[in-house]
């Protein structure tokens, strides 16, 4: 018996020396150590020994046992250690990799030109004004002098949410709204850049588009005045060498009323296809405040006048990057945004 458990050592120390894994380890622990297992087992014969035999058995089977115990514990701790560097090896992650490209969103063509607009009319004194897209009849219409039976409403045919509330047509109600606030405070200087709401949908138009308004409203405001702005504008945000013209037109709300025209920005005026050989570009209507607007808009005509002016931002986006469709502004196709 005695040869038995030596041999039984011998053999523990071979398999140990050849086990991988904690599994095997385990194996080896049950195979000798366990209920069932070798060195169990021949201690079971402990009964069938000489009292005195018995003793010295029972002493170094234990030793043995302690042995075998001692031995797997160490080849656990070296298998656990050797796999935690293994690991580290592994999930080594070297800190002076570059680092991956990352994609930088830009600025949208429209939020571009609006910003280069305030920022030329901010320059020369002008505040920043808002209203809101969901408007009443009255601002969008009544106050601007567009009684309900008014031709002109047929020119900006909208979106209606009720007899009384529509999506605003234009940035002109934002007019009356802001005198209404400051009357009697002079001057009334602002701009008023935002969206708004048209029944149209071709190249050239779109049901919601971009207008900015400015309204100055002082003593002794002349048409002098408005132009003296209009062209210091023009030439900023195009070029200093452009020629601007205006036309006679029409609008409720101004008397007189104009449109301003800028040399074509693509032939500096000699024609081409852009301004249909005309050498001219529409880019903005424009006019004296109508008396009855600055009453609207709680102020004496008898005392101060002004003037006014409102532009579609997507026209003067689509001149100033040579953009020949509008909708392109609100596909939202990253090859035509990455461009600006
Ligand atoms: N509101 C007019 C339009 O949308 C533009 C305009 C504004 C004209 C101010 C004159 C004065 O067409």
């Amino acid at each position: 018996m005695f040869d038995k458990l030596r041999e039984i050592e011998k053999n523990v120390s071979e398999t140990l020396s050849k086990a991988r894994s904690l599994d095997e380890l385990n194996e080896i622990r049950v195979r000798f150590l366990g209920r069932k297992g070798e060195i169990t087992t021949l201690l079971r014969g402990l009964k069938d020994l000489k009292p005195d035999e018995r003793a010295e058995f029972g002493r170094t089977a234990n030793e043995v046992k302690d042995h075998l115990e001692m031995a797997i514990s160490k080849k656990i701790n070296d298998l656990k250690r050797l796999e935690m560097e293994t690991r580290l090896q592994n999930e080594k992650v070297d800190v002076t990799l570059p680092g991956l490209p990352f994609q930088r969103g830009g600025k949208h063509p429209l939020s571009l030109v609006t910003e280069e607009i305030r920022e030329i009319f901010t320059g020369m004194g002008f505040s920043v004004a808002e209203g809101p897209e969901i408007e009443s009849d009255y601002y969008n219409f009544e106050a601007l002098n567009i009684p309900k039976d008014h031709p002109a409403r047929d020119m900006q045919d909208s979106f209606y949410i009720s007899e009384e509330i529509l999506l605003r047509t234009h940035t002109s109600p934002v007019q009356v709204r802001t005198m209404e606030k400051m009357a009697p405070h002079l001057p009334v200087k602002i701009i008023v850049p935002g969206r708004v709401y048209r029944r149209d949908d071709d190249a050239t138009h779109s049901p919601m588009f971009h207008q900015v308004e400015g309204l100055l409203v002082d003593t002794r405001i002349t048409f002098g005045d408005l132009k003296g702005i209009l062209m210091t504008f023009a030439r900023k945000i195009f070029s200093e060498d452009l020629e601007v013209r205006y036309r006679p037109s029409f609008f409720p709300f101004t008397e007189p009323s104009a449109e301003m025209d800028i040399s074509c920005v693509i032939c500096k005026g000699s024609g081409c296809r852009v301004c249909s050989n005309t050498g001219w570009l529409e880019i903005l209507g424009a006019g004296m405040v109508n008396p009855r607007v600055l009453q609207y808009g709680g102020y004496d005509p008898e005392y101060v006048t002004g003037f006014a002016f409102g532009m579609g931002v997507e026209r003067i986006a689509m001149l100033k990057y040579g953009v020949n469709d509008l909708r392109l502004f609100f596909d939202n196709d990253v090859r035509f945004l990455k461009q600006f």
